[in-house]
């Protein structure tokens, strides 16, 4: 799969590093699980945090109090944090006064159920409620457990300066919450409902991001282009223009949108700034309009491309990424066929592909699951082997061209080799020639491109 920053799960936890000055003398470690809305998040609870005095550990080893910021969408994401909780009990063992937390969508889906969980959890707190974290913990210090599961209607931790730790690239949560009710989706009963953060605050901090050094934001939402200011000063393609007006040599890039609120308004906003980078996750979910009826997507096939072709032509160029579930309830082989089609007809630069996966309380879990996990499978490996195909069909199509690229820093796999994104959120490597190589992490850059593999493009840095 291509690493493209959408709403995607993360393999790992990943943690956040540098010490900061405190004055409780306690230290503060969060793993975060499951989307980008949970790492902004993850920087609002150190904000929080922070604010009541606690320092970021750079592992548990140093620290006080440990939280899980969790992650519900699919079984396996919960298994994760299960596994997770287990090999705690070492710590504890180590360290019988460490507090543990767990916090984010799986809290507000079990809730209860977790404080059971190996006599190792001493708070639950959902993703509303982060407020009174420096409250619970310090009560948790003193041997009382702690449950905290409201959803609110008006909560965006809009004044609150989340605690960024790293990088040139910033989130920033226009909206919280979910009301599209897709029958597959846990997220409307994890995050409650939709509610968008003041556009006026929103630009504000676009600002003040350039100013600390930031050169790329991605706009958050499940839902991004259903936003309303709640004030009335416009919606999602107003906010848009507002924030690439404010900090006009800033990337601007945003992530989720549903094809059903991507409006021409939107589509001719991209086109009209170009700091608003081109690129669109639009996750589709299905090729087959029975299985979008079913899954309560509100369009149909037709619908979808008739969006696309809307896109390509006002924005030449664009890339596209989307998602997509095999084996939903009932899915046959023609529907699976014709979800291949879609994908063949799209020609997306990349796919986030999952195997559908039951969920309480959302109105498919009623309806079973009857694609055995062996049909599934089959499935999701031909979607995999075919996206990736055209993956890499697209990516040849750059080989010779010079593209733009934020320098990010040294490549995880190869440290001598450095890289960073084109604005269609393709990865660049480039080698790094020493201090002479006359950029900075943060910097513009040109690479010619001479090879590339379906997920990544290589090349030579040009004068
Ligand atoms: N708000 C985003 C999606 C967030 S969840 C949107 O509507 O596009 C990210 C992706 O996880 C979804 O797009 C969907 O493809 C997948 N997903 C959600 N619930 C799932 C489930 N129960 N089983 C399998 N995949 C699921
Ligand atoms: Fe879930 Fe649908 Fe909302 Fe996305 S739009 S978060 S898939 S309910
Ligand atoms: Fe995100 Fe997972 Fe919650 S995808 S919104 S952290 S269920």
């Amino acid at each position: 799969m291509l690493e493209l920053p959408v709403l995607e799960l993360q393999d790992s936890a990943l943690s956040a590093a540098p010490v900061q000055s405190g004055n409780t003398g306690r230290a503060l470690y969060v793993e975060t699980y499951g989307c980008q809305m949970n790492l902004n998040d993850t920087e609002i609870v150190q904000g929080i945090m922070a604010g009541a005095g606690y320092r970021l550990a750079n592992s548990i080893e140093e620290a006080d109090v440990v939280f899980l910021n969790t992650c519900a969408i699919r079984e396996n994401a919960e298994r994760k944090i299960h596994e997770r909780l287990k090999h705690l009990r070492y710590w504890r063992k180590r360290k019988p006064e460490l507090v543990v937390g767990v916090l984010g969508c799986m809290a507000e889906r079990l809730r209860r159920n977790l404080l059971g969980e190996q006599g190792l959890v001493d708070l639950v707190v959902g993703p509303d409620e982060y407020r009174r974290l420096p409250e619970l913990v310090e009560r948790a210090f003193a041997g009382e457990q702690g449950i905290a599961v409201k959803l609110s209607r008006v909560e965006t931790y809009d004044d609150i300066t989340p605690l960024r730790t790293q990088g040139i690239s910033a989130w920033i949560s226009i909206m919280r919450g979910c009301d599209k009710f897709c029958t597959f989706c846990v997220v409307p009963f994890t995050r409650g409902r939709e509610r968008s953060r003041p556009l006026e605050s929103i630009v504000r901090e676009a600002g003040q991001l350039w100013e600390q050094g930031f050169r790329e934001v991605t706009l958050l939402g499940q839902n991004v282009n259903s936003y309303r200011d709640p004030h009335g000063q416009g919606d999602f393609a107003d906010l848009l223009a507002a924030v690439a007006e404010a900090v006009p040599r800033m990337r601007i890039r945003y992530t989720t949108s549903h094809p059903y609120d991507m409006s021409d308004k939107l589509i001719e906003t991209m086109a009209a700034y170009e700091n608003i980078c081109p690129y669109i996750h639009l996750p589709v979910q299905s090729g087959s309009d029975r299985i979008l009826q079913l899954m309560n997507r509100h369009y149909t096939v037709a619908q979808y491309l008739e969006r696309i072709e809307k896109i390509r032509t006002t924005i030449p160029g664009c890339a596209l990424s989307t998602d997509i579930i095999v084996g939903f309830c009932t899915e046959t082989e023609e529907d699976h066929q014709k979800t291949m089609e879609l994908m063949e007809k799209v020609r997306y630069d990349g796919a986030y592909m999952f195997k559908y996966s039951p969920r309480e309380n959302t109105k498919a879990w009623k309806w079973g699951d009857d694609v055995p996990d062996e049909v599934k499978s089959r499935r999701l490996e031909e979607i995999i082997e075919l996206q990736n195909r055209i993956s890499w069909e697209i990516n040849q199509g750059e080989i010779g061209k010079v593209v733009e690229v934020l320098v990010e820093g040294p490549s995880k796999r190869d440290p001598a080799q450095w890289q960073g994104r084109t604005p269609t959120n393709k990865v660049v490597i480039f080698p790094h020639i020493g201090t002479q190589a006359g950029y900075v992490v943060g910097d513009l850059i040109h690479v010619r491109i001479e090879r590339a593999t379906s997920a990544t493009l290589i090349g030579h840095v040009v004068a």
